[in-house]
């Protein structure tokens, strides 16, 4: 059986690249009788910027309801809250006596960080990588379905695994690898012709799970477009690009080759074409909110789900910090 962890930052209601970059290999992922899987909400990790806390424990339910609704089974898979889990800041904190100033300010996200919070430069900003590696590690994992844009992270994760097995000679800890279920990595681009979709961008960047029709409509007739192809088969700008990657994500084979035949002949209406990719869109998303709103007003069972994920997790956790300690000498009597 090989493990596999994944979690999310509880920034919100989550979004398309979100959906195809992560959740829906974890779902993919669950339903393989050959993984054994924990998702979790990264709320340790939303305190690394600066957060608002009433806030913060509606987005936290509201992820928990947007795993659910994208079709993870809390019979299938063990669905948890990072802070229910005191053994993760345990391995965190051992962890970082491994960890090295240098490596940790070349993070690509760190550098990003702290030009986006140049006020707030603080030491678990600069840690995120050895907590991230820790909620991997705690359950000695060997999969992490993630997005392109975390590679970096996983990467440092494997860095720290080793340097653990090296550091006292044991072969404790696997190295774990993002995983995208057959398939390379994604990035979903984002509606404002950046490369992204991201929680953090532009108002009308990121289409929501739970964003009515109307609004999906209203932000995808907003996304940048150029004047059009003067040329035949003309290579395609960055936000033309961006809106056939979403095509490619929500769209039938037949109407993606239809515009592009169009961007290639030089006859193509982006006014259409938008149209069409909000109505894909929708019909992709409608499900999603109808059960995330569901799911939303039953707080007992949103509850239920992580206590009991949350029983099974710390079980797995106490085992991998029990042995961490016995390598590292700290069991005493
Ligand atoms: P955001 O970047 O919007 O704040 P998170 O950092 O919380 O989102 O990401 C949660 C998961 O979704 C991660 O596995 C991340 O790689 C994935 N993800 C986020 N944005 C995208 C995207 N645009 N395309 C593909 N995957 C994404
Ligand atoms: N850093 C991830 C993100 O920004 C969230 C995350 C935290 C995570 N801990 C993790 C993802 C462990 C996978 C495994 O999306």
């Amino acid at each position: 059986m090989e493990i596999v962890v994944s979690g999310t930052r509880p920034t919100g209601v989550l979004h398309l690249g979100n959906y195809f970059g992560a959740v829906r290999n974890y779902v993919r992922m669950s339903e393989d009788p050959n993984y054994t899987c924990y998702f979790f909400i990264a709320d340790y990790h939303s305190l690394t910027t600066h957060h608002q806390p009433a806030e913060l424990t509606k987005l936290v339910k509201q992820t928990i309801a947007t795993y659910l609704a994208c079709g993870l089974d809390p019979k299938k898979v063990v669905i948890y809250i990072q802070s229910h889990l005191p053994q993760i800041p345990e391995l965190y904190l051992l962890l970082n006596m491994l960890a090295y100033k240098g490596e940790l300010e070349k993070v690509a996200t760190f550098k990003e960080k702290i030009k986006m919070h140049s006020e707030n430069i603080n030491a678990g900003l600069m840690t995120y990588p050895v907590l991230m590696a820790s909620d991997i590690i705690i359950h000695r994992a060997h999969k992490v379905p993630v997005g392109k844009d975390q590679e970096q992270h996983l990467e440092m994760t494997r860095n720290f695994a080793k340097r653990f097995n090296s550091r006292y000679d044991v072969d404790f800890f696997p190295e774990p690898v993002a995983y995208n279920f057959g398939s390379e990595l994604i990035k979903v681009p984002g509606l404002d012709g950046s490369l992204k979709m991201s929680k953090s961008g532009a108002a009308n960047n990121a289409v929501y799970l739970d964003d009515g029709d109307d609004e999906i409509r209203r932000k995808v007739m907003k996304a940048k477009t150029d004047g059009g192809p003067t040329e035949p088969n003309q290579v395609k700008p960055q936000e033309i690009k961006n809106i056939f990657e979403l095509m490619d994500i929500v769209s039938a084979p037949d109407t993606i080759r239809h515009f592009n035949d169009a961007y290639n002949n030089c006859n193509i209406r982006y006014g259409d074409m938008k149209k069409q990719l909000a109505e894909d869109m929708i019909k992709c998303i409608a499900p999603f909110r109808q059960k995330i709103n569901e799911l939303l007003v039953n707080e007992d069972y949103l509850h239920k789900v992580v206590r009991k994920g949350g029983e099974a997790a710390r079980e797995s956790a106490d085992k991998t910090i029990s042995g961490v300690k016995k390598i590292m000498g700290l069991n005493y009597f």
